[in-house]
């Protein structure tokens, strides 16, 4: 049978018009044209496709039959050059992020084996606070980005892929590191080292302390959570910090958690985009990867927890 896929597609367009003048102008051809082509097309198949009753067109048995034929060869077309696009896409494809600082933590484990499974991906990863990453989303700089909360006034797709935990950091041989339930108001008489301006730990750190009306004691403001977590090392204060600070610290004793009334307090990492963003297939896959394998792979890659902190953050309650 000399059918060709151009014969099928013309022959779909007439059945779906039942006239072969409307069938051309569609097609941007001429009628003469469109109807050669399907008398080849019903020469081949040996059997009329339409038959004509007065001015009016019908599909035949055989007609209905292939139009049947031709959806599903559409179908199944369609769905492979969606598979010939992704294939290319995850060969050569790029992958832009913009993550929140604490963020550097994990991201860049989580992109290690996505990295090796994909490896011609270029991935380029953009590191600063939540105020700077919500101004790229709304320019449109990225493909995704990683944030504690969702944003506030910006239509977006936000879904959590990974479980975090915000803890009361002291010095080690700090004297409260050894009280059990402290309250939050010891805990605002302390030196506090606060993040800058922008930063969503501030943010929620200052949410937490006007809901119970109180005010951090800040001694001094630091623009980065690795900072603030060496300055509590050398004795300078103490902060609310995410327990991801601690990834590859294992037990150190430089560092202790507080047993604070109300901690840790538990949240979310979650993945955004711009309502309505056309999402690469790179993009896509990279979704894909941080929802079923996330959570796994950055337990996986850090350093054990320390006994303390895994105890602490099975026992206590947390408040959202
Ligand atoms: P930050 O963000 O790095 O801007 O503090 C972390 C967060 O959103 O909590």
């Amino acid at each position: 049978m000399q059918v060709t896929l151009h014969q099928l597609q013309l022959f779909q367009v007439v059945a779906r018009h039942l006239s072969y003048t409307r069938a051309a102008e569609e097609l941007f051809l001429t009628q003469p044209t469109v109807s050669m082509q399907i008398k080849q097309l019903t020469k081949s198949i040996g059997l009329p496709l339409f038959e004509q009753i007065g001015k009016r067109l019908y599909l035949t048995d055989a007609g209905r039959e292939l139009l049947v034929t031709c959806e599903e060869i559409s179908k199944q077309l369609a769905r492979f050059e969606m598979t010939v696009a992704d294939l290319q896409g995850l060969k050569k494809g790029s992958l832009r992020l913009a993550v929140v600082t604490t963020a550097k933590y994990f991201v860049p484990r989580l992109l290690g084996p996505f990295c090796q499974r994909y490896p011609n991906i270029d991935v380029s990863l953009k590191v600063t606070n939540r105020g700077r990453v919500l101004e790229r989303l709304s320019a449109n700089s990225e493909d995704l980005y990683i944030l504690a909360s969702p944003p506030e006034n910006f239509e977006a797709e936000a879904q959590p892929f990974l479980a975090d935990a915000l803890v009361v950091l002291a010095p080690g041989d700090h004297p409260l590191s050894h009280q059990r339930n402290i309250p939050l108001e010891r805990i605002a008489r302390e030196p506090f080292l606060m993040r800058e301006v922008g930063s969503g730990t501030r943010q929620t750190v200052q949410r937490i302390f006007d809901k119970y009306n109180l005010q951090p004691n800040v001694k001094m403001q630091i623009g980065s959570s690795e900072a603030i977590k060496q300055a509590i090392a050398g004795g300078l204060g103490i902060s609310i910090l995410s327990h991801h600070v601690l990834a590859l610290e294992g037990g150190t004793d430089k560092l202790a958690i507080l047993d604070v009334v109300g901690f840790p307090i538990r949240r979310q990492w979650h993945v955004v985009y711009a309502k309505g963003k056309a999402l690469s297939v790179v993009a896509r896959t990279f979704l894909e990867y941080l929802f079923s394998e996330g959570q796994q792979i950055a337990e996986r890659t850090s350093t054990p927890m320390p006994e303390q902190l895994y105890s602490y953050l099975l026992a206590a309650e947390g408040v959202e």
